[in-house]
């Protein structure tokens, strides 16, 4: 019957559609963080829904007149309307996403799925809490139990390879050796942590540590979650990695990794933030890039588009290449700060276009910028074809891609590019899989979840290697959880939390 209603809606609404789109709503598979609201605590939570045919394979895109709705409620401890704001996000791929966001501590949340007028068994969802909101001070679990109630992965390809060299790091015997070496106020900033009894320290060297607020905002919102080991580490604020292979590998945190360096790598301060804020003050984010775009792949424009800053000489090498070949590229520079005297040249910017307008061209380039540039997980969680440069940088997540099988790799001068555009417009059904397989694995590994794992993880595999005593040393600042009022109960250590937080607050 299901199929009937949507036979006759895809009719009368849109005569052009060739294929009546099946769809049998209680086949849909559900996955994701969102449907166990009361172990995983985020900003927004969130799950996927994979629609499916009456004959149980995948749809590919959204039929027309489908109706989709998530109604997600709850009580506060008052006993009234729990405050939660609800999205559905469109992926125009056969999927969904439904977030949802809690502004204080719910009760008795209901999740409710529906999908033209039939509620989904598996989106039906009761949970009796309470269930917290990203703001609340309960960090009720151990990094064991939190690591297996989030399903994180047990092993981080990218944390092993980092932590090879060090099997075990004093730092008693290196860290003032370290900052003397590296404290170069005008080309380094950087700042010492140390995590104790779930408490936040640090000391910060160089003349630009702005960026600290990014390392801050990720420690204390897992600090609010989990017990967080007792642990000691530099964090490097600058773009590019510190520890060339050359030299003493001192153990660094970094954003980038690159192969000439030995830092430790950590999912950037971008994507990280980005995880953080979903559905908060940040707009672009892994989840709102799939659920924003809104040009099909037949109609999107057969051209590679790119915007970016002049942060790197290939970037204007492209502009000329884009100049010769106006009718594979739209490629501009918006900013000038590094090659200002070129700016006739390669000049007017063009004023700024939103990221989700770059998918309705059919092609994404990803160049590096000062380092590997960090809209590459965005571009890939897109629905176009990302084309990437060739580059000795990379994030936490780059191990995974598989060039040819995410991406199209272009050499690192761009010397090939204009022959890939040309490969993928006579491939275009190459060049489909290869996006879907792109947007596909930015959905296993790069999601606001796989980002807090991946610093859980790290910082647990860390502090089994610290050999020194954790303290909080002499200088050192306490970087305090924001006075937030809300009640934590938790199972097992209920007085022990509670007690601790009258301290806190
Ligand atoms: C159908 O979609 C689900 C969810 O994305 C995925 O796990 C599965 O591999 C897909 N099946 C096929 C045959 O593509
Ligand atoms: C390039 O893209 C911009 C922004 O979408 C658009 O305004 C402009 O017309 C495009 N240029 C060409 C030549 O298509
Ligand atoms: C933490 O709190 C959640 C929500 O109340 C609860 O489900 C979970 O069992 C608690 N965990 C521990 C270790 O107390």
């Amino acid at each position: 019957m299901q199929f009937n209603q949507i036979v006759i809606i895809s009719i009368t609404i849109s005569c052009i559609s060739v294929l009546a789109i099946d769809v049998d709503p209680l086949k849909s598979v559900l996955w994701g963080p969102g449907l166990s609201p009361a172990k995983i605590t985020m900003r927004s939570r969130y799950f996927f829904i994979q629609l499916i045919d009456s004959e149980g394979k995948n749809l590919t895109r959204s039929p027309t007149g489908l109706i989709v709705q998530a109604k997600v409620t709850g009580l506060n401890k008052n006993n009234h309307g729990c405050r939660i704001w609800t999205q559905v996000l469109d992926c125009n791929d056969g999927s969904f996403i439904i977030r949802y966001k809690l502004f204080e501590t719910c009760y008795n949340l209901n999740i409710k799925v529906v999908i033209n007028n039939e509620i989904l068994p598996a989106g039906s969802i009761h949970e009796k809490g309470p269930v917290y909101e990203e703001e609340c001070y309960c960090p009720n679990q151990s990094v064991e139990s939190w690591l297996k109630n989030y399903e994180c992965t047990e092993e981080y390809h990218q944390i092993t390879e980092d932590l090879k060299i060090f099997p075990s790091v004093n730092f008693d015997e290196l860290r003032d050796d370290l900052i003397k070496e590296y404290h170069k106020p005008h080309a380094h900033s950087f700042c010492h942590y140390v995590v104790k009894d779930n408490r936040i320290y640090r000391n910060c060297y160089g003349q630009h540590v702005g960026f600290k607020m990014f390392s801050d905002s990720i420690l204390l919102s897992l600090a609010r979650k989990v017990r967080l080991p007792d642990v000691e580490f530099f964090m490097n604020l600058g773009d590019w990695p510190l520890i060339y292979k050359i030299k003493k590998a001192y153990p660094m945190f970094s954003w980038c990794g690159s192969e000439e360096t030995n830092d430790i790598i950590l999912p950037t301060y971008d994507i990280t933030e980005s995880s953080l804020e979903n559905m908060g003050r940040v707009m672009l984010d892994m989840l709102s890039v799939q659920g924003n775009i809104k040009t099909p792949w037949e109609k999107k424009i057969e051209k590679v588009f790119w915007r970016g800053r002049d942060s790197r000489r290939e970037r204007l090498d492209l502009i000329d290449i884009a100049r010769k070949n106006p009718d594979l590229f739209n490629a501009s520079i918006t900013n000038f700060f590094f090659f200002k005297n070129e700016m006739d040249k390669y000049g007017p910017g063009e004023k700024h276009t939103s990221f989700f307008d770059f998918f309705k061209y059919k092609y994404q380039l990803n160049i590096d910028g000062t380092v590997a540039a960090y809209r590459f997980p965005y571009l890939l969680a897109g629905d176009s074809l990302v084309f990437k440069q060739e580059s000795k940088y990379y994030e936490f997540f780059y191990h995974h891609t598989v060039p040819g099988e995410h991406y199209v790799p272009v050499k690192h001068d761009l010397s090939d590019l204009v022959e890939k555009i040309k490969w993928a417009k006579s491939n275009d059904g190459e060049a489909l899989k290869i996006a879907k397989a792109g947007r596909r694995l930015m959905r296993d590994v790069a999601l606001p979840r796989d980002v807090f794992c991946y610093h859980v993880h790290l910082l647990q595999e860390w502090s089994k290697r610290i050999q020194n005593k954790i303290k909080v040393l002499k200088g050192m600042e306490e970087v305090s959880q924001p006075i937030y009022g809300c009640e934590c109960v938790s199972n097992v250590e209920k007085k022990k939390v509670k007690s601790e937080l009258k301290n806190e607050l």
